[in-house]
């Protein structure tokens, strides 16, 4: 090998080849050649590459399930009323996956109508982030929907598990796998099927969630146009008591004579389980200070809002969070009452149907904010196209 040296490592105990800086720094300009930076030196191509990308939201898309389940529904299997539930959180109703329905068939609509809007060809997409705590496989359904969608350009797609703040996390990964890892076209989605989880006989819990998929499709921009001005995100492990669907632990393990817990049985997880009122509490306190943070690193004040897009959990969730930032309820986007609370779904399907409707215009910027079970909190502040 001609311009490398010979260096005995006295780790290794042996002499390895160590290639001249000037091959390393052909190597390395040989891969930002790829990515279109061949004219620019190593140091410039990287400051260009993490500093001088912008990135925008250029398409969405949701979809539901056909099956509606009303108020009056749930009066007849659990112990409430239209009246109680309407009062208590505005739920009217919720959309909810049955037959042979998937969550992965509702993400590849979702993420289909997104790429149509976006005029992005499947081909085009090099990252897929699914944004679910309620994967059809344990190892994750992302490829699953890399493969549907028929994107053959060599994606990467994983699963990204924050419950109810999952899409925000996946906005906010989207914008850094941009700005610092050249990839251009990202389709976040966000998707749950919490109905599955729902101890349908549990009138504390079954009346809030339903099930929904949304997607956004975050793409490369110039710096001028950026669209993802500020984040704040965080997450609390001492408050997982509060909010949770654990592993079954009287299932997992076996007994092998006098060896407990060998063999491993085959496990499963346990319904929902929530402390309302402190989950309540934590977004009250949480989502608001968050925003504000974000609104900060942005550089912006709260008058630099025009919608507040938060996950649609309960109506007096967000009218509290709206009265902390003074933010007046006609910037508020709300969808609750038809959807109930789809996690990860919420804020994309909420923000498709704003998007359509003509309510959210280009060039509007929105406040957006995800707060779940983790505990997970986060905040992002975007420009609609
Ligand atoms: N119908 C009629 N009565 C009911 C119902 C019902 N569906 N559910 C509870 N009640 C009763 C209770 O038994 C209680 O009765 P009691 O006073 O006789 O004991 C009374 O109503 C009050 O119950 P609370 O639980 O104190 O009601 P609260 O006002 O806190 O509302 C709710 C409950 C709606 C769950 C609320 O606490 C809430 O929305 N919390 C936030 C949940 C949330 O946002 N989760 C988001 C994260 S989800 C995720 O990450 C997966």
């Amino acid at each position: 090998m001609a311009n490398a040296s010979w260096v005995f490592t006295p780790t290794l105990n042996k002499s390895i080849i160590i290639p001249s800086p000037d091959r390393i720094l052909k190597r390395v300009s040989c891969l930002n050649a790829v990515r279109g930076a061949d004219k620019l030196s190593v140091s410039e191509s990287k400051a260009s590459r993490l500093v001088g990308k912008g990135c925008k939201l250029v398409g969405c898309g949701s979809a539901i399930p056909k099956f509606k389940v009303s108020n009056d529904d749930l009066s007849k299997i659990v112990d409430t009323n239209d009246e109680w539930i309407s009062v208590r959180t505005g739920i009217k109703n919720r959309r909810v996956l049955t037959g042979k329905d998937k969550m992965t068939g509702l993400a590849v609509e979702a993420a289909r109508k997104a790429l149509e809007m976006a005029e992005v060809d499947p081909d085009d997409v090099d990252l897929v982030l699914l944004c679910t705590s309620t994967p059809e496989d344990l190892f994750g359904s992302a490829p699953q929907i890399q493969a549907a969608l028929g994107c053959k350009g060599n994606p990467l797609a994983f699963d990204i598990t924050a419950a109810c703040s999952g899409f925000v996390l996946g906005l906010v990964s989207a914008s850094c796998y941009i700005r610092g890892g050249g990839y251009k076209n990202v389709l976040v989605i966000g998707a749950d099927a919490l109905s599955r989880y729902v101890d349908w006989s549990d009138r504390g819990t079954c009346i809030l969630f339903g099930d929904a998929a949304g997607a956004v499709l975050v793409q490369a921009c110039e710096s001028e146009e950026d669209g993802v001005f500020g984040f704040d995100l965080h997450s609390d492990g001492e408050g997982y008591r509060h909010l949770h669907t654990g592993i079954k632990e009287n299932e997992a393990f076996g007994t092998n004579g006098s060896v407990v817990g060998f063999p491993p049985k085959g496990s499963s997880y346990s319904f929902i389980q929530m402390n309302g009122k402190e989950v309540f509490r934590f977004a009250c306190r949480a989502v608001p200070q968050s925003i504000e943070i974000a609104l900060e690193k942005a550089g912006m004040t709260r008058s630099s809002i025009d919608w507040l897009l938060l996950h649609q959990a309960n109506q007096r969730i967000l009218d509290a969070v709206a009265t902390r930032l003074g933010i007046p309820a006609e910037r508020v986007i709300s969808n609750l009452a038809n959807y109930g609370n789809t996690s990860a779904a919420s804020i994309p399907l909420a923000l498709d149907e704003a998007v359509r409707s003509g309510k959210v215009k280009p060039g509007q910027t929105i406040a957006t904010s995800g707060f779940g079970a983790g505990l997970t909190w986060g905040s992002a502040i975007i420009r609609w196209n």
